[in-house]
């Protein structure tokens, strides 16, 4: 296992919070379904998060904005029933919490009654405020998502590095001490100037866990499809591969393929 500097057995928003007051950085990586769930759970990962990126990576879809609550709950009940160990945390998916805090809350309610998740991820500062402290109010925990913001991709128009100008900068720098002031846990910091993000991690007291944020931050989680490399087409800066999966999986498959055709598999050993 991990470098861990204290042993949990059980990881909790609490437990995310002494990380960072303990100096210990928090590893959180996606999954929407139980066997992958299974194995990064025992890899000893504090966070997993069932994030709305499966409306790419499982559906295919081009953008995050597609998948509905209802999937969200079965990709998030398939990674509870698999994991001992690390928090669970859902992403809200859009238009979910987006009309207003009694959404908002139903959607959370939903999640974790349905799922067994722990907590829920929404994206967006100030303007979803009332939504945050409706859902807090439910004794649901909340992490938050500033930076960039994928559900808000056709406002952006690209998936490029945000908060570059002063202007947006202060408003992430405003956005993540009015989170961390309505009683958020955690935070996730995507794709900003690693600078700001340690200026945001240094000034609030909860975690900050980024993706394409540096090392200035608390935590770091990446999308586990792209770390293993089982997609390809996709190579942002941020991304550290561990694996080839794609070329290994593909090797597997063609040696499969020739091992039928050729009448090769089965063999005497593997036959009743
Ligand atoms: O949906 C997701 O996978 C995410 C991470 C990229 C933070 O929100």
């Amino acid at each position: 296992m991990s470098a861990a500097k204290k042993d949990y057995k059980r990881i909790t928003t609490k437990s995310v919070v002494e990380m960072k007051k303990n100096g210990e950085k928090i590893a959180m990586l996606t999954a929407y379904d139980y066997t992958m769930a299974k194995i990064i759970d025992n890899a000893g990962v504090d966070i997993i998060l069932v994030g709305d990126s499966a409306s790419n990576v499982m559906a295919g879809h081009e953008t995050t904005l597609p998948i509905t609550l209802d999937q969200m709950i079965y990709h998030a009940s398939s990674v509870v029933r698999a994991i001992h160990r690390s928090l669970v945390v859902v992403d809200l998916p859009f238009g979910s919490y987006q009309g207003n805090s009694k959404n908002a809350l139903d959607s959370s309610i939903r999640i974790m009654k349905e799922s067994g998740g722990h907590a829920v991820k929404l994206e967006g500062g100030s303007e979803i405020s009332e939504s945050i402290t409706r859902i807090l109010t439910a004794g649901i925990p909340v992490m938050g998502h500033l930076g960039l913001t994928p559900q808000s991709i056709y406002k952006f128009g690209t998936y490029t590095v945000r908060a570059k100008e002063e202007e947006e900068a202060e408003k992430l720098m405003e956005d993540a001490l009015l989170l961390e002031k309505l009683g958020c846990f955690a935070l996730v910091l995507e794709k900003v100037p690693a600078k700001l993000a340690q200026k945001i991690t240094e000034n609030i007291s909860i975690p900050v866990i980024g993706i394409g944020a540096g090392n200035g931050v608390d935590g770091q989680v990446l999308v586990t499809h792209d770390m293993l490399g089982m997609t390809h087409e996709f190579h942002p800066r941020f991304l550290r591969r561990y694996m080839d999966l794609y070329t290994e999986m593909t090797k597997a498959f063609e040696n499969y393929i020739a091992d039928v055709k050729s009448r090769d598999f089965p063999n005497d050993e593997e036959q009743y």
